[in-house]
């Protein structure tokens, strides 16, 4: 399966920022010698409509970093999978446990906005990670599982759905599980998809959390991982680049 290299700006970049951050890694991605990851940036709302101008037809995709699971109506402050779609979004990052942490964003409320999206055709990143207590108290796999059965709708689109494994103490920390522990929750989350969801075989597995150029490619040849999800280390083209060349397939 090709990999996919996903950038998470978070609230981060001035417009300007935004977009000598696109159009740099734009120039890289036109030049490469070789083929390339799937690659994906998820600008802050207010940039999504000039980073969307510069990628326009071409081999970079656009996505929001969360959204409302209606359609429209009355929700001041929201923005809708529709409204991202409509700029040209064709990904949307869904439960990030930033989201779920600040925003107390519940399983039910992330299931309903992966199904809006399934339904809207946007591909979904669903987000799922354990937390430190957890991950000490020897849960990790327990929660995980468990994650997958509620945030996740009965009827998933295997080929829309991408899920990303955050482990919520690894994000922006410095620090991440062992290969062999981020290996064991991929295995777990592909058995969990293709054992309980038609066509669950096919869906991406995304490691997240720390995840930088030193360490991209060892990440990236575990078998499990067919992706990376990028926060701080996407914010600086160079750092970025190298991560996206860290890929092989
Ligand atoms: P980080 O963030 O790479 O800065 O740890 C990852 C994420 O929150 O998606």
């Amino acid at each position: 399966m090709q990999q996919y290299i996903i950038g998470n700006w978070k609230m981060n970049n001035t417009k300007a920022e935004a977009l000598k951050l696109a159009s740099g890694l734009l120039n890289r991605v036109q030049n490469a010698p070789r083929p390339l990851p799937h690659i994906i940036l998820c600008p802050s709302f207010p940039y999504l409509v000039p980073v969307v101008e510069v990628l326009k037809n071409t081999a970079i995709d656009v996505g929001g970093q969360d959204s409302h699971p209606e359609t429209s109506g009355a929700f001041t402050g929201n923005v809708s999978i529709a409204q991202l779609k409509d700029v040209g979004c064709t990904y949307v990052i869904i439960g990030h446990s930033e989201r779920r942490h600040h925003h107390h964003e519940s399983s039910t409320l992330i299931k309903s906005k992966v199904a809006a999206a399934l339904k809207t055709g946007l591909r979904p990143i669903l987000c799922i990670g354990e937390s430190a207590e957890e991950r000490e108290g020897g849960h990790a796999l327990s929660i995980i599982a468990r994650q997958l059965e509620t945030d996740l709708p009965e009827d998933i689109d295997p080929t829309l759905l991408l899920i990303a494994y955050e482990p919520l103490w690894a994000i922006g920390s410095g620090h991440t599980p062992t290969l062999e522990q981020i290996e064991e929750v991929m295995g777990l989350i592909k058995h969990e998809l293709s054992a309980r969801r038609a066509g669950g075989a096919i869906v991406p597995t995304l490691y997240g959390g720390s995840a930088n150029a030193l360490n991209a490619s060892s990440l990236l040849n575990l078998p499990h991982v067919d992706g990376l999800l990028i926060g701080g280390a996407s914010l600086k083209v160079d750092e970025f680049w190298q991560i996206i060349n860290a890929s092989q397939r």
